[in-house]
This record gives structure tokens, sequence and C-alpha cells, in this order.
């Protein structure tokens, strides 16, 4: 049967591989962007009304980060809207080991929505899609937790379980707690990667506030400063977060991919060429 969806954050690194997916089981998919008609923007309320007009199932993604102030009270007023438009089902991208995210999945769980909640653990994209991939284009990567260990997940993986628990009943109630296979360092990653595209990329430790000083200078907005040191002290160092689980598994009967096929993957698109070429 198919079903009216939104997939807020359509557009992004989790939320495009969900409407494409989507699209190809034949669902009628709005998505969830402030470039759309009818638009969804986070920072204006009064789009979510008709954003949410006739959808029945929504799976969200929060900008930039469930952590950060303000994400507690977006969250509860999206899931008042969401009861007031008649939603049946929400989906609700978290972050694994982070106890502000847990505060908003609390809202959705005492929303009397059916929902399920999918934690995840860093992701591999991190490196490709995202704030990782110019130091590595730049052939140096300077980064503090050195020695912190992640169990990273492909958004191919977050998407497929998102999808699954969108369309399967039995996933209501459900948190799952999305990981890849292996810890990997951030040594260990930078290493995979120049391994795989045969490039030199330097790793370098640095402390966390040499990081931020870092940051500052390329003028990076303060609030984005502010969540990267929460994520690496809040989320990097709380115990738990370095647990690999099988929750891809039991939800997809499949094991989540391994780091190295993504490393593959990734660098045959050549998205790390751009700076080995410009070595030449
Ligand atoms: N990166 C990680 O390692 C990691 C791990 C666990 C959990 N998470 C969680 O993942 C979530 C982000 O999901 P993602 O990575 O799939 O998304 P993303 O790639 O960060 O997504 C960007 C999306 O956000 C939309 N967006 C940005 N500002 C917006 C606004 N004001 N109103 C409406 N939409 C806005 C963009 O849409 P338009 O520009 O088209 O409007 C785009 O679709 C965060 O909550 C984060 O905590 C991330």
């Amino acid at each position: 049967m198919k079903s009216n969806i939104i997939v807020i954050g359509g557009t992004g690194k989790t939320g495009r591989k969900v409407v494409q997916r989507l699209h190809a089981l034949q669902h009628n998919v709005r998505v969830g962007s402030r470039n759309e008609d009818p638009a969804f923007d986070w920072e204006n309320q009064a789009t979510w009304a008709q954003a949410l007009e006739g959808i029945e199932k929504m799976y969200v993604t929060f900008q930039p980060d469930l952590a950060v102030p303000g994400a507690l009270e977006a969250i509860e007023a999206l899931t008042k809207q969401a009861g007031q438009s008649g939603i049946k089902k929400m989906v609700l991208l978290s972050r694994k080991g982070e106890r502000e995210a847990e505060l908003c999945e609390q809202v959705v769980i005492h929303s009397g929505i059916d929902y399920t909640i999918v934690r995840a653990s860093w992701f591999n994209q991190n490196f490709s899609e995202s704030f990782f991939l110019d130091p590595i284009l730049a052939g140096h990567v300077a980064l503090p937790q050195a020695d912190a260990k992640v169990p990273y997940i492909d958004t191919d993986d977050i998407a497929d379980v998102a999808v699954e628990v969108l369309m399967n009943e039995k996933h209501n109630g459900q948190i799952y707690e999305l990981t890849g296979l292996r810890l990997l360092t951030f040594r260990e990653v930078v290493s995979e990667i120049a391994s795989v595209t045969k490039r030199s990329i330097e790793f370098t430790p640095i402390s966390l506030s040499a990081y931020s000083k870092m940051l500052e200078e390329f003028h990076v907005p303060a609030e984005y400063i502010w969540l990267i040191n929460y994520l690496f002290t809040e989320v990097l160092g709380r115990e738990g977060n370095d647990v690999i689980t099988n929750d891809v598994e039991r939800v997809l009967g499949r094991k989540a991919k391994d780091f190295t096929a993504y490393v593959q993957e990734t660098a045959a698109t050549g998205v790390w060429n751009q700076a080995a070429e410009m070595q030449i």
C-alpha cells in the first residue's frame, strides 16, 4: 500500500537516500527542505502545517544536531504539529550516546504517535560529505581525541533501516542503535583512505583547544565550534559509545557495510581525488 511520507532533511546525507528508496517503492514522498514547495523550515514554524498536510508518516532529521540549544523546543513543537496534522508514525534520527538527543527522543516516545527511534553512531560520510572532507583534500588532518574508537555507520545502512521501520509496524516503539562492524580511530580512518586513494594524508593529534582555535581562524561560526566541542567531549568521551551493536542486522537481516567497502566505493566516485590531482 502506498503511503504519504515526508522526509525532513530530504536533501541531506541520510534523507536524500531515504527519499530515493521510498520513490523506488512508489510511495508518495514529500521532500522536507527550505527549497521545496511547500517548504519546511525549522526556523519558521509557520511552514510546518502546510508541509505536513495530507502526510501519514515522517522521517525526521534535525539541523544541525539534537544537542544544540533550542532543539528540544523545536522537537516538542514539531511533535505537537504532527499530532494536530494526524501523523500516524514518526521515525526520529538521533545520535548514539548523546544525552540531549535522548531528551528529544522522550518527546517523540510520549507523543501518542507510533514511533521508532534510530540512534546512529558517527557517519562514514563525515569524511566524504561533511566536516572532515576538506582536511582530507588538503592532505593534512589534525583532530583531537586521536585515540577514541568509533564504530562508524554508513548512511546507506541508516537509510535502509529508516525505510524498513517506516514501512513495518513491528518496529513501532523500538529504539535501534546503529553502528558499523569495526571500531576505528581517526588515524586508522585517514590511513585507510590514504591507502585506497594512494595519496599521502598526514594525521596529527591536537588538543581540543588548539582545534577550536584553528576553527576560529577559519571563521567557523561560534555555534558550530560549540557543537564540535560538545561532540568531541560529551559524545566521543561518553562510556559505551565505542560499543558495536548488531541492530542493523536485527532490522535488515544482513550485516552493516564494512568501513573498507565505504572507502572503496567513495574513492571510486572521485570525491577524494581533487587534492591528489593538485599534488601531481
Ligand atoms: N554526522 C554524524 O556523524 C551524525 C551521527 C548521528 C546522528 N546525526 C544526526 O543527523 C542529523 C542530520 O541528518 P543528516 O546528516 O541526514 O542531514 P544533513 O546532511 O546534515 O542535512 C542537511 C539537511 O538539512 C536541511 N536543513 C538545513 N537547515 C534547515 C532548516 N533551517 N530547515 C529545514 N531544513 C534544513 C537541508 O535542507 P535544505 O538545505 O534543502 O533546506 C538538508 O536537507 C543531525 O540531527 C545529527 O545530529 C549525525
